[in-house]
């Protein structure tokens, strides 16, 4: 078992908390002169058929993309902790606040995310379009074994901090608006790994080892159900590139720029979580066998 306690996650939130309004409007604005992903995670310095201005624009779609995929996996956080809260509203105090502080923040990001999406399509200037709608997502997630949907969960609250702590830190490039949106998730999120942590191991307490397996089955198939919906998502991206340029790509290059940036999206909201050592490390104690399955299949997602 973990070492973290309700009493604990909740205090930390409730020093790093921030309002929306400190972070976007009035004259912080996008500079669209800037890339806004890291390089790990837009890969699209080795596509060299690309110049750097139209380098620049797939890096700012998969930035407007990542804006939207984020509030859509937030859709179905929100409601899935408000369940998990539900059933016990009297005996633990700390565990009753901690989880309502955890669906409020993620509440405030799905806003968060939306207002900068608005922003992005104001200064950009060209439509890109995204995956979704997010109910529809939300509802096949949460059709799947609850502990399968905390693991989902726990993936994507570690993927969150590799990606502020690993690449986008100490990124001196990037616009300082997109940064600052992406480190002020990144603070309230590292709550939500632990209060996630807890959750998981209450969902597996009192499972067989049959039934932690169907709990990562569950954990398996709402991965591929996002895989596929990444698949599409790096075409829609390729129109917007498309769009934006004027240009358009054919035959090897464009394989190849999907090839790429299927990958780069596997690695961004899959590998990057399923590879975490604290999210393996949770799973290896639930069984280690589940731990070592999962690690056979990270590799598809590097
Ligand atoms: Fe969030
Ligand atoms: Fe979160």
């Amino acid at each position: 078992m973990s070492t973290y306690t309700y009493e604990a996650a909740l205090k930390s939130s409730q020093k790093s908390s921030w309002k929306i309004e400190d972070i976007i409007g009035g004259e912080r604005a996008l500079d669209f002169s800037r890339p806004f992903m890291p390089e790990s995670l837009a890969r699209t310095a080795e596509l060299d058929f690309l110049d750097a201005r139209e380098k620049r624009a797939l890096n700012q779609i998969r930035g407007h993309a990542y804006l939207n995929i984020f509030g859509l996996v937030e859709e179905f956080i929100l409601p899935f902790v408000l369940d998990h809260a539900r059933p016990q509203l009297s005996g633990d105090d700390w565990r009753v606040r901690a989880l309502l502080q955890f669906a409020g923040e993620e509440a405030k990001h799905i806003h968060l995310f939306k207002r900068f999406a608005e922003e992005f399509r104001r200064g950009f200037g060209e439509r890109c379009d995204v995956i979704g709608p997010p109910a529809e997502v939300a509802r096949a997630v949460l059709a799947h074994d609850p502990l399968g949907v905390a693991l989902v969960i726990l993936h994507i609250e570690w993927m969150t901090q590799r990606h502020y702590l690993d690449s986008i830190r100490d990124d001196g490039r990037l616009d300082p608006q997109f940064k600052s949106l992406l480190k002020h998730h990144w603070m309230e999120e590292a709550q939500h790994a632990k209060l996630d942590t807890l959750m998981v191991e209450a969902l597996a307490e009192g499972r067989s080892r049959d039934e932690i397996a169907r709990g990562v089955d569950g954990y398996l198939a709402i991965g591929g159900l996002l895989d596929g919906a990444l698949q599409k998502q790096a075409e829609l991206d390729l129109a917007a590139l498309e769009r934006a340029t004027g240009r358009r790509l054919a035959g090897a290059e464009r394989e190849r720029l999907l090839a790429v940036q299927v990958q780069a999206n596997r690695w961004t909201y899959l590998g990057s979580g399923m590879s975490h050592p604290e999210f393996l490390a949770t799973v290896g104690k639930l069984d280690p066998a589940q731990r070592a399955r999962l690690e056979s299949v990270v590799p598809a997602f590097c």
